[in-house]
């Protein structure tokens, strides 16, 4: 795990402090509500690095998003009913709690995208007819090995994400660095759930890898080329522009460039899923995960500590 120099600080402080427990991890964790109030006014379109097509990019997937997570919900809850393990049930509920969350306040920073001239219908109408012609009619076993599959690629970005904090920090805009860090920190946070149920309920590794090509299809190349159409949609005459052309060019590289892009550097991370005794916590987190409760939650000057309004750890039951 890549440290940079900030977080390494902090890490070593949370490490001495009495109540880091590593053994904690993978156990409840609660559901966060929270409320932005997004301004379309106040929202930056080059919020990513101010590269045109990467910050499309992270529009595009807050939309498609949506419709994984709903996808995640209902297969969460198909498949609750069947699990013994009182923990597991537990933290699934969790899952569902804080999917249920990240995808309406998306559709909240969703709606403001589409009054700051995004093109959130055209992006609905495609996740929407992928969703719903598709994905959603899969049989359970298969949609469950497609959640697993959205969470790892959640995992992923989350670990880059939270690596990189500083990324958040080049815009302006509070309330899109807000729901990123929430939604990053709880990816990181739920990122065994859905795998733990896959491995309980069926533990087969060719439908495991079968649910993981759709997810990288639609998460690196389906969200990519939708996002290419919104310079244009913006402002047609980008078409003809020099800058346009070096933004995609930068762009691309923040995405998909094997030395610091998102998907690029990430690789390994990827492609371990295909390893047959993978599981999300052999890319241990913690660490990441005490830091970023801490940045964002804190009562003095936590990230999140604005927006957010209450929180519930579902019950225990034997
Ligand atoms: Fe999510
Ligand atoms: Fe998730």
């Amino acid at each position: 795990m890549l440290l940079t120099q900030p977080i390494k600080k902090t890490v070593s402080r949370l490490l001495s402090a009495p109540f880091f427990d590593p053994e904690k991890q993978s156990k409840s964790i609660p559901i966060r509500h929270m409320k932005f109030d997004f301004d379309p006014k106040q929202i930056d379109p080059k919020f990513y690095l101010n590269a045109e097509l990467a910050s499309a990019y992270f529009a595009s997937l807050s939309i498609f998003l949506t419709y994984g997570e709903d996808l995640v919900i209902d297969t969460a809850r198909y498949h609750r009913d069947f699990i013994d393990d009182p923990l597991l049930k537990q933290r699934v509920t969790s899952l569902i709690g804080q999917e249920a969350l990240h995808s309406k306040l998306h559709e909240e920073l969703n709606d403001a995208f589409l009054q700051a001239d995004l093109p959130v219908k055209l992006f609905r109408f495609l996740a929407h007819h992928v969703f719903e012609y598709g994905f959603n009619r899969l049989p359970q076993p298969m949609k469950l090995s497609l959640m697993a599959g959205i969470e790892h690629f959640t995992a992923v970005l989350a670990e880059y994400m939270m690596n990189h904090e500083e990324i958040f920090f080049k815009s302006q805009d509070e309330k899109q660095r807000a729901i990123w860090m929430w939604h990053m920190l709880e990816e990181s946070e739920h990122k065994d759930i859905a795998y733990d149920v896959f491995q309980s309920l069926s533990n087969n590794y060719a439908l495991r890898i079968a649910g993981f090509f759709p997810a990288l299809i639609t998460i690196l190349g389906l969200i990519s080329a939708a996002s290419l159409i919104v310079p244009f949609y913006r402002k047609p005459s980008n078409l003809i522009s020099l800058t346009y052309y070096k933004d995609m060019v930068r762009s691309v590289g923040l995405i998909f460039g094997l030395k610091n892009g998102v998907y690029g550097s990430s690789i390994g991370h990827i492609f371990d899923y295909l390893r047959p005794s993978f599981h999300p916590n052999d890319h241990d987190t913690s660490i990441f995960l005490e830091y970023y409760k801490e940045r964002l939650l804190n009562p003095v000057d936590g990230i999140l500590t604005p927006y957010f309004t209450k929180e519930f750890t579902p019950a225990l039951k034997a």
